[in-house]
């Protein structure tokens, strides 16, 4: 019978058959330690020549890096393997003898990986990135299952932006002009005006000109809208979701935060409420700092960075001008210059995870809003009435999938958290 390695620690001091490559070999004559990967985990194997067949020690002995087999052996408990546990071999059966592989276990220049992305993934590394990813998404639908969400999915293609027109990704839709979808928070606003809270989970599209260690051309974006839900409780909603994300991380995947060496006494914190900064105390902040910074511009990741330094948990800074954000936000009903908006910075300088507001729900401003914004209110009709039938103060967030896998994992760039990243200039592979 199979087994995989993630579940040798059932069959101890028994016979289990195992589908998996050779990740590294290394010899004494006598003995040779097999460093075995099957996906689910790394365990080594050691084949004694005085005690297997002839053949199963040829068959070892041809064995080159990345090579299939099927191995055989006896499961047995080892407190200083790694995985716990070590094979004694009995058997091996050969699939295929690789051919030179191209990522030998030295180090490598990040173009290289990058032009061998498909081959890179299977290094301890990136496999140990790709399971917290996927711990990620499990705890996310698990975080809105448990509270009364409901999952909805907007489109890919739309006909109009919903984040401003410069990073737009066009294409023709029959005779038609289209557009990837930026954020499918517009469809999410009509969704929670039909199911209450919702939320989405998918793929998003920006033509961003920018090479920065935070951005992709192609992110995944978890976008929760809630109804009769306002800026304040918005952000304690917030506080919740990322912390079950992380709590739930820290428990169910301390091999692969060990793997990467992730000092987690940081991300311990992420629990209960989190501190918040106004974008005004915010700018004072940084002008002490020798920012020459104005009240008025907008963050670039250095500031983000010395604001989270002041902090050891994520922090909000809330109520940006309205001149520098989105045209649904809602004005402050007393500072209308501003708007009830907050964006979560994660802390360790891993920048902005979450941008949200409370949406506009007055339809005259919101026609004003089309209008300075230059935004045709024929293509916008549909989003204009929901507010016409029965507005209701509602918000939501946008939660970028990749910037928070870095951030738990500890990478200093996006594009190890994304399976196949696209970025500025690189489609391939
Ligand atoms: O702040 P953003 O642009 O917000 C929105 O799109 C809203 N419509 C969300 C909403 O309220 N429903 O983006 C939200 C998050 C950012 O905080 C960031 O984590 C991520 O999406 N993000 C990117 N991640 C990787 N590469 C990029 N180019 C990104 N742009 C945004």
């Amino acid at each position: 019978m199979l087994t995989t390695i993630a579940q040798v620690g059932q069959h101890v001091g028994q016979e289990v058959r195992i589908g998996c490559w050779l990740y590294n070999k290394r010899s004494s004559g006598k003995i040779q330690f097999l460093q075995l990967r099957d996906g689910s985990g790394f365990i080594q194997g050691v084949v004694v020549k005085a005690e297997v067949a002839e053949n199963v020690w040829e068959n070892a002995s041809q064995l080159t890096q990345e090579s299939s087999l099927y191995i055989t052996g006896v499961v047995r408990a080892d407190d200083r393997a790694p995985s716990g546990y070590e094979l004694t071999v009995t058997g091996v059966e050969i699939i295929q003898i690789a051919q030179e592989y191209p990522i030998s276990l030295k180090e490598h220049g990040v173009d290289f990986l990058m032009d061998h992305r498909h081959l890179w993934l299977r290094t301890p590394r990136q496999r140990a990135v790709m399971a917290i990813r996927s711990e990620v998404i499990r705890a996310v639908y698990e975080y809105f299952h448990e509270n009364g969400f409901v999952k909805v999915d907007p489109p890919i293609l739309t006909p109009t932006s919903a984040e401003g027109t410069t990073n737009l990704f066009h294409t023709k839709y029959f005779d038609e002009d289209a557009y990837l979808s930026q954020s499918g928070q517009l469809y999410m606003e009509a969704a929670a005006m039909a199911l209450g809270r919702v939320y989405s989970f998918g793929p998003t599209f920006r033509a961003e000109k920018s090479k920065t260690r935070r951005h992709l051309i192609e992110f995944w974006m978890i976008e929760p809208e809630m109804a009769f839900v306002d800026h304040e409780e918005n952000l304690r909603i917030q506080e919740a979701f990322v912390s079950h994300v992380v709590q739930s991380v820290l428990k169910n995947c301390q091999r692969e935060l060990k793997t990467l060496e992730r000092d987690t006494t940081k991300l311990q914190n992420v629990t209960g409420s989190f501190p918040r900064i106004t974008y005004d105390d915010a700018i004072k902040l940084l002008q002490e700092k020798g920012s020459e910074i104005k009240w008025g511009d907008d963050f670039g990741a250095p500031d983000e960075t010395l604001i989270a330094d002041h902090f050891d948990k994520p922090v909000f800074i809330t109520h940006y001008p309205t001149e520098i954000k989105a045209f649904y936000m809602k004005p402050h009903p007393e500072r209308p210059e501003v708007v009830l908006c907050a964006d979560m910075i994660a802390p360790e300088g891993y920048g902005e995870i979450i941008g949200g507001s409370q949406r506009i729900d007055d339809p005259e401003l919101l026609e004003k809003r089309f209008a300075e914004h230059e935004l045709s209110e024929e293509a916008y009709r549909w989003y204009l009435d929901l507010r016409k039938y029965g507005t209701v103060p509602h918000s939501g967030f946008g939660l970028g999938l990749e910037r928070t896998v870095a951030w738990i994992c500890g990478l200093d760039h996006v594009r190890e958290t994304i399976p196949f990243p696209r970025m500025l200039y690189r489609l391939y592979p």
